[in-house]
């Protein structure tokens, strides 16, 4: 038996999973798609998910949908006709030593979700999403997004041939993400208000315009995205980590993870949970403000500040579900600066990885919470980088000609990589080279 449960202690109502809804129509409140898993079937499960690994079918070649059995959310006939895969998840799990040497840690593992087509872990959830809109037979889905959102909804809304409708705040989404959005087919509006703003009135508004809302309040998102974890997991060869680190923003992605391991815990595939860090920037950080005042709700931030446009959020949807996650885990939330994004950001660079800059704040956290002793040195922890390097080229090239600016303060390039301008001329060539990279062949011996 599937369904949906409210996760409002006061109301636990329960619907069925054929019903339309992403909130209860009762409360308000948030759901989660809930299963009656087969636990003793589950022992078998790594070893069914490492086979596919090995298969030609579409269905198992997806990074979401070979960890089907934890998404019965359709029957396998129904996943098989149904599914709209673009070939997501099957990302690295890359080690670096010189980030885990800027943390302060013996090793670090970065889970790079920008090998995705769209280049973000929107993927993840977003084949789930809009396979459940092309199950209910919707035409025209729709979000509001600090970008990767909307990038990732019109490519797979296109590829389904559904029509994808994004709305976001004119002037504050990164270049790349925008590109994508038009590049993809998206009916795309620019609204004049920050992202908490759009998403109030579209939440009011996407009934009576017909469309399937696929943020993050989705539950559905949340189901592909929480398989993340699992293929973590199998990376880790089924052994916990103690820390999973990830940047914070609308909080479904940590709702997400949160809920899925639990999961993994109750089919005994895990003996126990890592504990959860969300990092958050410091003039976005609603979640860090209400955890550390040990408040009962949380208090929006009207205008939320960051470079880290991903997650300029002031007002995050799924917080109750965040801090249901936050308490099961043991884990904290912490603020980072634009300057400590900024710098980490480079070091993930430097070390042949990269990522955007929401993506950077955990490696920024790891640090500060390593730093505060919160994490120990010889701790093993994994960052999850939620996006791709060239979704914000903008941001990259401002931080290497030293013009990086937030909120009218400059900051500082630390790793700053300038271009050299030189003649097509074999002598000014060598003696260029040899200036510019002198320094870096000898170090690198
Ligand atoms: N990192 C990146 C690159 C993101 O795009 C987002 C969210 C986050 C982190 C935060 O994840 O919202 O689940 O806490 N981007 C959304 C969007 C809001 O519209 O693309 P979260």
């Amino acid at each position: 038996m599937h369904y949906f449960h409210c996760i409002r202690e006061s109301c636990g109502a329960t619907y069925p999973l054929a019903e339309n809804i992403h909130t209860c129509p009762r409360c308000g409140g948030l759901l989660d798609v809930e299963y009656t898993f087969d636990r003793e079937a589950a022992a078998q499960w790594p070893v069914l998910w490492r086979g596919r690994r090995a298969s030609l079918r579409t269905l198992d070649s997806s990074g979401v949908w070979r960890f089907r059995e934890l998404i019965p959310f359709l029957s396998e006939q129904e996943s098989a006709a149904l599914a709209v895969t673009l070939g997501e998840g099957n990302t690295p799990l890359l080690e670096s030593r010189a980030a885990a040497r800027y943390a302060g840690l013996d090793a670090m593992r970065f889970k790079h979700q920008g090998f995705n087509l769209t280049g973000s872990f929107k993927d993840n959830g977003m084949t789930c999403g809009v396979t459940r809109a092309r199950a209910l037979g919707m035409r025209l889905v729709g979000c509001v997004s600090t970008g990767n959102t909307s990038a990732s909804m019109a490519a797979y809304a296109s590829y389904a041939g559904l029509v994808p409708v994004v709305f976001i705040p004119r002037g504050e989404i990164a270049l790349g993400k925008l590109a994508q959005a038009l590049e993809y087919g998206a009916v795309t509006f620019q609204v004049e208000a920050n992202f908490d703003q759009i998403l109030r009135l579209i939440f009011r508004l996407a009934e009576s315009l017909g469309l399937y809302l696929l943020n993050s309040v989705n539950p559905f998102r949340l189901e592909g995205q929480k398989t993340i974890m699992a293929e973590l997991l199998e990376q880790c060869g089924w052994r916990e980590p103690d820390w999973i680190v990830l940047p914070g923003g609308n909080l479904g992605n940590v709702s997400a993870f949160g809920k899925g391991l639990r999961e993994l815990r109750d089919l005994g595939l895990i003996r126990r949970l890592p504990r959860l860090a969300v990092i958050q920037a410091e003039g976005a950080a609603p979640l860090c403000r209400m955890m550390e005042s040990a408040a009962a709700e949380l208090q929006p931030i009207e205008r939320p500040q960051t470079l880290a446009t991903a997650i300029k959020i002031g007002a995050p949807v799924s917080w109750p579900k965040a801090v249901r996650e936050l308490r099961a885990s043991g884990g904290v939330c912490v603020a980072v600066s634009e300057q400590e994004i900024a710098d980490a950001k480079a070091v993930i660079g430097r070390a042949g990885i990269g990522c955007e800059p929401a993506s950077a704040a955990t490696l920024a956290g790891a640090r500060k919470l390593r730093a505060a002793g919160v994490v120990g040195p010889d701790q093993d922890v994994v960052a999850i980088l939620t996006g791709h390097l060239l979704k914000d080229p903008d941001y990259i090239l401002r931080y290497h000609a030293g013009e990086l600016e937030c909120g009218g303060r400059l900051l500082e390039s630390r790793l700053a990589n300038r271009p050299r301008i030189v003649a097509a001329e074999a002598a000014a060539l060598e003696a260029a080279l040899r200036e510019a990279a002198g320094d870096r062949l000898t170090a690198s011996g």
